[in-house]
């Protein structure tokens, strides 16, 4: 299996991910996504949104902001109850959540760790010029509050029965105690999630529903069966806000980590917010003519979890002759950041001008690249590595009869193609059928 220490590397060579503000000696535990990473997680964004939104009736979109009304966080229980237990190293001094420790000790010095106290993981600033208790703010912990408190808005605007979910991308930040692992845990990081609206005691049925949808998505996009598997949660594990909560878990380098959670929120945070709002958040039923609070089922996944399970699932470092070896990104064509490169055969006159004419027109659909330096089996190399799944070359023949060869990075096979057969080519490989 691939190290973490391959994929960072992998990620600044070939511009996916580089420490953020590198040049002062970065941040702990920021990254920036260089050009192919801000592609490949627009991808991985688009998808879900797809698959999430855009193909069902049931599930509509919102983008709410990160900076909310403090008592939406009192109502929540993040105030009171967004905490992990902390504790110092008396001797080298580092920092340690005490919950996720085997012995009470320090794990790098095996020093003694002072008393564990409870550490609020919301990042607190302040709204306005006047920096005073009234004027506080925090950054959103997750995107689902602003889901909750837009739950009238937009049952009432669409005119949405329950069943119905009510869907969010964006930024959450998190003041982790231990971040790590590259971009797995980090403290300003996004999520995908929706909220969906249940009737009381059809929440079970919904929570299976949601749990085989999640994962379908991840085998769709070809990572592999054995990468993944289901986990509960044990009852002392639970967030305060959960009946229920199953984890979709991936094998990273560090061992099975949570990749996703799909969680049965019960009625806590709408009757929760209907308490400190004062507002009415009931939803009255057509058939039943009764008014109840909807049960939420949560599926919440992390952008960047994902993106990092993509990569170190699509790795390879691959022998294919004696002394002939090749880093290659067996990604889906979908979630690839670039999806075909165009090459002439040669720097010469005529090829290079029918190449730019191909690189072009397909620009318009995807995000492809140009390349004639070098020989065109580095060309095809450096597009390996970062998973483009198509290599266009054009060579004499296609100035005779308008064909160019595709190249496929799996199996390094070549078929002949018309250039008008080009974007069915590519359409019909990339396009996925959730
Ligand atoms: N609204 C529910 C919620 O936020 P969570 O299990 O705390 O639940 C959901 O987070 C997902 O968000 C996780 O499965 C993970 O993919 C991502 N996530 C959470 N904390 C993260 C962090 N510090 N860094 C990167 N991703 C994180």
């Amino acid at each position: 299996m691939v190290t973490m220490d391959e994929i960072v590397a992998l990620c600044k060579r070939r511009g996916f991910i580089f420490q953020s503000s590198e040049i002062y000696g970065g941040l702990n535990s920021c990254w920036d996504y260089g050009p192919l990473g801000v592609e490949m997680k627009n991808n991985i964004k688009r998808l879900w949104w797809k698959a999430n939104v855009q193909l069902r009736d049931d599930v509509v979109g919102l983008d709410s902001s990160i900076l909310m009304n403090p008592k939406v966080w009192e109502a929540s229980g993040h105030l009171s109850n967004f905490a992990d237990p902390m504790a110092d190293c008396k001797v080298c001094k580092k920092r340690w959540r005490t919950d996720q420790l085997q012995e009470y000790k320090c794990p790098e010095c095996g020093g003694e760790l002072t008393e564990a106290r409870m550490f609020n993981l919301m990042f607190k600033t302040f709204m306005g010029p006047v920096e005073d208790e009234s004027a506080v703010v925090y950054l959103r912990p997750e995107t689902a509050q602003g889901i909750f408190v837009n739950f009238v808005n937009v049952q009432q605007t669409m005119r949405k029965k329950l069943p119905f979910g009510i869907a969010q991308i964006g930024k959450s930040f998190r003041n982790e105690i231990t971040p790590g692992n590259f971009i797995f845990r980090t403290r300003e990081f996004e999520q995908m999630e929706i909220e969906y609206f249940v009737k009381p005691g059809t929440d079970d049925y919904w929570h299976r529903h949601w749990i085989d949808q999640r994962i379908n998505w991840y085998y769709k996009l070809g990572i592999r069966k054995e990468n993944l598997r289901i986990r509960e949660h044990g009852k002392n594990e639970l967030a305060h806000y959960a009946k229920a909560c199953v984890d979709i878990e991936y094998l990273f380098p560090m061992g099975w980590s949570e990749l996703e959670g799909i969680a049965n929120r019960t009625d806590f945070d709408l009757t929760q917010h209907q308490k400190y709002s004062g507002e009415n958040l009931s939803y009255f039923d057509d058939e039943t003519k009764q008014r109840y609070i909807p049960y939420v089922i949560e599926p919440s996944a992390g952008v960047d979890r994902s993106l990092l399970a993509f990569l170190i699932d699509a790795y390879e470092y691959q022998q294919i002759d004696k002394d002939d070896f090749r880093v290659v990104l067996h990604l889906h064509p979908a979630i690839a950041p670039v999806k075909a490169a165009v090459f002439p055969l040669l720097k010469k006159e005529e090829l290079v001008k029918k190449a730019r004419e191909i690189y072009n027109e397909l620009k318009y659909k995807w995000i492809v690249q140009y390349d004639e330096s070098g020989s065109i089996g580095k060309r095809y190399r450096r597009q390996d590595e970062i998973g483009t799944p198509f290599g266009i070359t054009v060579d004499y023949q296609t100035l005779e009869d308008e064909t160019v060869t595709i190249r496929d990075r799996d199996t390094m096979e070549q078929v002949r193609v018309h250039i008008k057969e080009i974007i069915p080519y590519l359409e019909e490989r990339i396009e996925v059928k959730f």
